[in-house]
């Protein structure tokens, strides 16, 4: 598919949406065809590491499958050396992405890597290693229990609206201090936020991983993103900063409390344009009790222009955290009922250059599979 030909009618939304090459941000190297290294299937891989020891995936005794993404598989693993419980992250990089630029995807990942072990936040999934196993790449993460929050999107299942807001205050604190580092997500969704609600933890996880495939297309047309919390400049493949991730996570809160995204549409090109034109609707057209503070907050994180949306996620926290002293007082602890979403393009997509202006319903519907529909 990488090296495939793209039908040129579909060609600018395709490459939008699988990143290219001349899209590098200044100070990034960009990936020229004549400066692509071509791997041939059998080449080592480079020696890039993360910390100051080679990392070895061999360190790590592979557990059960706990999870998977659309270009990942997570298990659960003990360190040898340390005892230490932690999960490991497979990412299929050599099933995803072309052998000429296998190379500099692998670069690239670790590059955001390393970015990512250096963020140190109780609300941040540590990273604690990271490697090249054969022609793929892995991750080892701090284990955490509980459950990701796209299980909170589901009609019926929704969380109290304080603690939906108490947790947009979280990740807005954590994304200030991620941006405050340089590192931007570039992936908010429910599915990145691990929230064991026994204990109180909250983890932001994925940092960068949406990085990994700039510049480079993915053989089945994986999008590394997900469409429907991609914010305007994002999705228009322009250069992105802390605001995008502050615009994504307001349509996390959106959907958190009302089970409904923003902007849905079975057609990605009338997604896009959703985005890039349309204002989010009101949130309280889906929860009416809401208070009218908590829908301002949700718009102004919803700019479609990124300098009128919040500055940075600390201002984001401190307006949400007003919302919960002045207006969320005396909210009930049980969700009120909400009509049945529609949540499609709430999942990374993997599109075949055919289905790139459709939507997938049977990848999209809850309650099914995470795993994406293989292509040809
Ligand atoms: N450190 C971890 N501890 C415990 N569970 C984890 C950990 N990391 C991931 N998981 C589980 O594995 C699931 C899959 O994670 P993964 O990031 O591969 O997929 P995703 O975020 O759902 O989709 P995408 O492919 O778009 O990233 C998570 O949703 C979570 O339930
Ligand atoms: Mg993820």
């Amino acid at each position: 598919m990488a090296s495939g030909g793209i039908p040129g009618k579909l060609g600018g939304l395709w490459q939008r949406l699988v990143g290219r090459a001349d899209d590098a941000p200044p100070g990034e190297p960009s990936v020229s065809p004549t400066s692509q290294q071509t791997l041939a299937d059998d080449t080592p891989p480079t020696q890039a590491e993360v910390g100051s020891t080679p990392p070895d995936l061999h360190d790590f005794e592979l557990g059960a499958e706990i999870g998977r993404g659309a270009m990942a598989i997570v298990y659960k693993a003990t360190q040898r050396s340390t005892g230490r419980q932690v999960a490991i992250k497979r990412l299929a990089l050599s099933r995803e992405f072309s052998s000429e630029d296998l190379a500099d995807v692998r670069d690239r990942f670790m590059r955001e890597a390393r970015a990512a072990r250096a963020l140190q936040h109780p609300d941040i999934l540590q990273v604690v290693d990271a490697g090249q196993d054969g022609r793929d790449a892995w991750l080892a993460l701090e284990y955490v229990l509980g459950r990701d929050l796209s299980l909170f999107t589901k009609p019926g299942q929704l969380l109290p609206v304080r603690e939906v807001v108490q947790i947009g205050a979280r990740l807005a604190r954590a994304l200030d201090y991620a941006h405050s580092q340089g590192v931007i997500h570039r992936d908010i969704k429910p599915a990145n936020v691990m929230l064991d609600r026994i204990n109180g933890s909250l983890k932001l996880m994925d940092f960068g991983i949406a990085r990994v495939g700039d510049g480079s297309r993915t053989r089945t047309g994986l999008v590394l993103g997900t469409p429907s919390f991609m914010s305007p400049e994002q999705l228009a493949g322009l250069t992105v900063d802390g605001r995008s991730d502050l615009y994504s996570l307001g349509v996390l809160l959106y959907q958190l409390l009302t089970g409904t995204l923003p902007h849905q549409s079975e057609s990605m090109a009338r997604l896009m344009q959703q985005i890039a034109t349309e204002p989010a609707p009101d949130v309280r057209i889906h929860r009416p009790g809401l208070p009218e503070s908590l829908a301002l907050v949700l718009a102004v994180a919803q700019e479609k222009r990124p300098e009128l949306r919040y500055p940075n996620g600390e201002q984001m926290a401190r307006d949400l955290e007003a919302v919960l002293i002045m207006d969320l007082q005396n909210e009930p602890a049980t969700p009120e009922a909400v009509k049945p979403q529609d949540d499609a393009f709430a999942q990374t997509l993997r599109l075949t250059p055919e289905e790139a202006g459709q939507n997938r319903r049977s990848s999209a519907l809850p309650g099914e599979s995470h795993e994406p529909p293989q292509a040809p």
